[in-house]
């Protein structure tokens, strides 16, 4: 790609850094959406990268043949055309050069016969997609080979960058499929025998809660995952056959006592995408990433328990995915932390996992309601979605919905603000974790307005419970001093002050005394986020945010913990009571 122009740009890291509406970074382009929205990225308008990315909602898919839950995407992208015209090229552009990429001996240099092309088939709002259809043709894909389908569209999140888009499937099984009807085609693909290996989104419009928008630019972007087109150059039809699986599944499938497929499958996928959020320094816990990482290794323990592996076996299977990624992404120093969390997490479980496992077996042994679910979740502490798998494998009908019921009765009683917990941390925690990130701000300001300047940040961590700062102070605040924070925190938010975000240069962001750090090494733009009016400001500091509009919304703040994080740094736990 490089070759074509493109830079390259390095994976940005699987915990996103600034972009607390997701916890794993989904696609390649997730840490490029403020270029996709308009901003200049240092390196140009023609882009490339190869991500790590985790997509954790299709976890029940796992088992069959094609998905993973981390995977790598192969990712270029042309920004910012401001006319219809160039806007035209740079997609004529972006389908030639997947052309290249796909079928040519420049690139993967696929069977061209085996390819099938998808167009978005158009709807109220947005034309169906003949040009690029057309663009496809010119290049020798037949008519008959292309299919439009209402499904063509993507979009980052429930909100953002979104267009319509222009899949490449691949057949992966040995039978000539021939032409395809619609009808043919979807069952192909439900059957696995076509897999999608690429897609070029049409980057034009930006979803917002009010509705479609159009982009200030328009973009090419284009996503292939790297599994897929290993599977599909190595002429294997399953993602674990490639060489980024089969050492580990060899090594499982060799110890295991059973060829539960599935099973293996599942723990290869989850012990991979364990060991890279590891690697990230994430520990098991209760909350946000965490918490999927939690679950992920409780399931991949449950199916190792199923094929009758020990505990040794997995951590001797964690250096058969080191092998493969340790040079790709500097594991040799995280191997370590790795594989004790690992086990520490695995250990914790198991006790739960027998016991659990016992009264599951009694409870469906006889007849039970929706509340005895929950309470082997309260009472034995055995996970929910584990208790849905087994009732799913055992074909055992069960009521949600009650459940749910059960869910918000018990949150209610014991008033926990574990909701995070409750919903596997997957998502809306955005809210809470924005007033998190306002209140920071106010509290490192008030710590310096009553200690001074050399009070300077040294850590921050926001999760849906609490916020966590360290700061450089030497010694411990005094009870007074505590009250007096909590007061200063809260008076700052009754004043309901405005939080404003200006878009800044370094140097003007240092000319209006924002606090920050200096460091970014890409951009010259910063945001600047100030609380209270310009003029009298409060609070400036350089953040990418998100923040609240006004600190009347973030209740009641209190002290939870001050203690000493390390020498010469102070750390406080703070609580929001909204
Ligand atoms: N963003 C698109 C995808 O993830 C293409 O990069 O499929």
């Amino acid at each position: 790609m490089q070759n074509k122009g493109f830079a390259l740009v390095d994976s940005a890291s699987l915990v996103p850094t600034n972009d607390p509406s997701v916890l794993f970074t989904t696609a390649g382009v997730q840490p490029l959406v403020p270029y996709i929205k308009g901003e200049k990225h240092p390196l140009g308008n023609k882009i490339t990268n190869i991500q790590k990315c985790i997509r954790t909602q299709d976890i029940d898919e796992i088992g069959d043949k094609t998905h993973d839950t981390f995977f790598e995407m192969i990712g270029y992208w042309y920004l910012g055309a401001e006319s219809a015209q160039e806007f035209g090229a740079i997609k004529r552009a972006g389908v030639q050069t997947s052309y290249e990429l796909y079928f040519t001996d420049k690139g993967f240099n696929f069977d061209i016969n085996k390819a099938y092309i998808t167009c978005f088939s158009g709807n109220d709002l947005v034309p169906k997609d003949e040009e690029t259809a057309s663009y496809w043709m010119e290049l020798g894909i037949p008519k008959e080979r292309i299919l439009f389908l209402p499904g063509n569209w993507w979009s980052t999140g429930e909100i953002g960058p979104c267009g319509p888009d222009s899949e490449i499937f691949y057949n992966v099984s040995n039978e000539d499929l021939g032409d395809l009807t619609l009808e043919q085609f979807e069952q192909a693909d439900a059957n696995q025998k076509l897999v999608e290996v690429g897609n070029t989104v049409f980057m034009l419009h930006n979803k917002t809660a009010q509705g479609l928008e159009n982009l200030a630019q328009q973009n090419v972007d284009f996503g292939g995952g790297l599994e897929r087109v290993v599977m599909a150059s190595q002429g294997v039809d399953c993602v674990f056959d490639t060489d980024l699986f089969s050492p580990v599944y060899t090594y499982l499938k060799e110890h295991a006592k059973n060829q539960d497929v599935r099973a293996l499958r599942i723990v290869s996928d989850h012990l991979r995408t364990s060991v890279l959020i590891l690697s990230e320094q994430v520990a098991p816990s209760n909350t946000a990433q965490g918490y999927v990482l939690r679950r992920l290794i409780r399931r991949l323990y449950r199916f190792a328990d199923v094929l009758g592996l020990s505990v040794d076996n997995v951590k001797e299977a964690t250096t058969k995915i080191f092998e493969i990624y340790e040079s790709v992404y500097n594991l040799t120093s995280a191997k370590d932390f790795i594989q004790t969390e690992l086990i520490k997490e695995i250990e914790k479980f198991q006790k739960t996992l027998s016991s659990g496992m016992k009264n599951f077996e009694k409870m469906i042994a006889g007849e039970f309601s929706s509340k005895d679910i929950f309470n082997l979740y309260t009472t034995y502490g055995f996970p929910l979605e584990l208790t849905y798998e087994l009732l799913d494998e055992k074909k055992i009908s069960y009521n949600k919905d009650e459940i749910n019921k059960e869910i918000e009765q018990h949150k209610q009683a014991s008033k926990t603000a574990s909701a995070g917990m409750f919903k596997g941390g997957l998502a809306g925690n955005s809210e809470i974790e924005t007033k998190y990130h306002t209140a920071t701000h106010i509290l490192h300001t008030v710590l310096r307005n009553m200690f001074g300047t050399t009070v300077e940040q040294k850590g921050s961590n926001i999760n849906t419970e609490r916020m966590r700062f360290d700061f450089s102070f030497t010694r411990a605040l005094t009870p007074e001093e505590v009250k007096e924070v909590e007061d200063k925190v809260n008076e700052i938010i009754s004043q309901d002050l405005p939080v404003t975000r200006y878009d800044t240069t370094y140097d003007e962001a240092k000319k209006m005394n924002a606090i920050g750090l200096f460091t970014d090494k890409y951009s010259d733009k910063v945001s600047v986020y100030q609380i209270g009016s310009p003029t009298d400001a409060f609070s400036t500091e350089i953040c990418m945010g998100p923040h609240v509009t006004h600190t009347g919304t973030l209740g009641h703040f209190t002290v939870a913990k001050e203690e000493s994080s390390s020498a010469g740094v102070r750390r406080i736990k703070g609580v929001l009571e909204i």
